[in-house]
């Protein structure tokens, strides 16, 4: 039997070039050796409240987008969390067995009810207290602290051995793995079992942003979409930070310039790379040129890809096919999981 892969991703916005090296990439490349799901998580996106006009259109896209990536539902399923309304009851039953105290302590929790109760400091103590204040006005919801649980639902009503996730993730998973000991142990049972972070031997491709600082990510402002036109693409690209240029033979590269080559590395022909690290090693580069450069391959992975974005968007037949099989294979198999923990926590019915 194949070892199963399950992986999400929030729907909130559009997928950008990190979530493409980050993740889809992978996805293409394990739905050929794995029992992989691949699903859009549009419950969890409603821990931070998106727009009700919104979150469907947001979902629809992750979807095109999975779909334009090369994840073939032929392949894989691909679902929609809410489809499948057996991860909210499963997500009521193992809240049972987990402590407030933990949640409180996971550091995406903190950082987003931070953010919510609009706190400067990092002093977890003002934290803690503002929650458990009285102000009404500023509240942090009970599914963001949850957020943990839902997500170790995801992954355990799948019975998921390997969950391909990034670094910021990672503390969720453990937390995954922790919940699924303590359930096992404490009802003596070998239910679930613990699941692992995956990686493509190791090494983790860390995508940067335009802006000369860290990771390309949503909430930055530093980002290539998939679904980006050729102009605006090539204006941002155009528009990446840099700094005044090698100075003397042999500098050390900058953030900001590295970042470029980085992306570079991940689009580029490795000739066209070494010619421009060449001339930066000699101070003959011309920013403009790596830049114009570096845009016409981005667009070269992206260009073929919005295109399928498009067609696959106006594709609402084909679209509903899809999850409608994607919710059919992954309801089975979280279906049977929920029984099994039904009647583990001694849930029966009278008739
Ligand atoms: N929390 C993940 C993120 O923000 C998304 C997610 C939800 C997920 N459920 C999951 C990822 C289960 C992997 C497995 O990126």
């Amino acid at each position: 039997m194949k070892e199963i892969v399950l992986s999400g991703i929030r729907a909130t916005g559009n997928l950008h070039l990190g979530n493409y090296y980050g993740a889809l990439n992978k996805f293409v490349k394990m739905q050929e050796d794995y029992d992989s799901l691949f699903f859009i998580a549009d419950l969890h996106a409603l821990t931070t409240h998106p727009d009700p006009k919104t979150l469907h259109t947001n979902v629809k896209n992750i979807l095109a987008e999975y779909l334009a990536a090369g994840v073939d539902p032929e392949k894989a399923t691909i679902f929609v969390q809410s489809d499948v309304p057996e991860i909210s009851e499963l997500y009521l039953l193992l809240n049972m067995h987990v402590g407030i105290g933990e949640l409180m302590r996971t550091a995406s929790f903190k950082d987003k009810a931070r953010k919510q109760l609009g706190i400067k400091s990092d002093n977890d103590e003002n934290i803690e207290k503002e929650i458990i204040g009285t102000d009404s006005n500023k509240r942090v919801n009970a599914g963001l602290l949850t957020y943990p649980t839902l997500m170790a639902v995801d992954i355990l009503i799948q019975k998921a051995h390997k969950v391909p996730v990034g670094k910021d993730q990672e503390q969720h998973l453990e937390l995954t793995r922790r919940f699924a000991r303590r359930f096992n142990s404490y009802y003596g049972v070998d239910l679930f079992p613990e699941p692992e972070n995956f990686n493509f031997g190791g090494n983790a491709v860390k995508v940067p942003g335009l802006d000369g600082s860290g990771k390309m990510g949503k909430s930055e402002g530093n980002c290539i979409y998939l679904i980006d036109e050729e102009k605006v693409l090539r204006k941002k690209v155009m528009r990446a930070v840099t700094d005044e240029g090698p100075q003397a033979p042999n500098s050390p590269i900058s953030a900001p310039i590295q970042n470029l080559f980085t992306l570079m590395e991940l689009t580029s022909a490795p000739e066209v790379v070494q010619q421009f690290k060449d001339a930066y090693a000699d101070c003959s580069i011309r920013y403009g040129d790596l830049k114009k450069q570096l845009a016409e391959d981005i667009l070269k992975v992206t260009l073929p890809i919005r295109q399928r974005i498009l067609d696959i968007q106006n594709d609402d037949e084909y679209l509903a096919r899809v999850v409608r099989q994607g919710a059919e294979r992954a309801r089975e198999r979280a279906a049977k999981t929920l029984s099994e923990v039904r009647e583990i926590m001694g849930i029966k019915k009278f008739y």
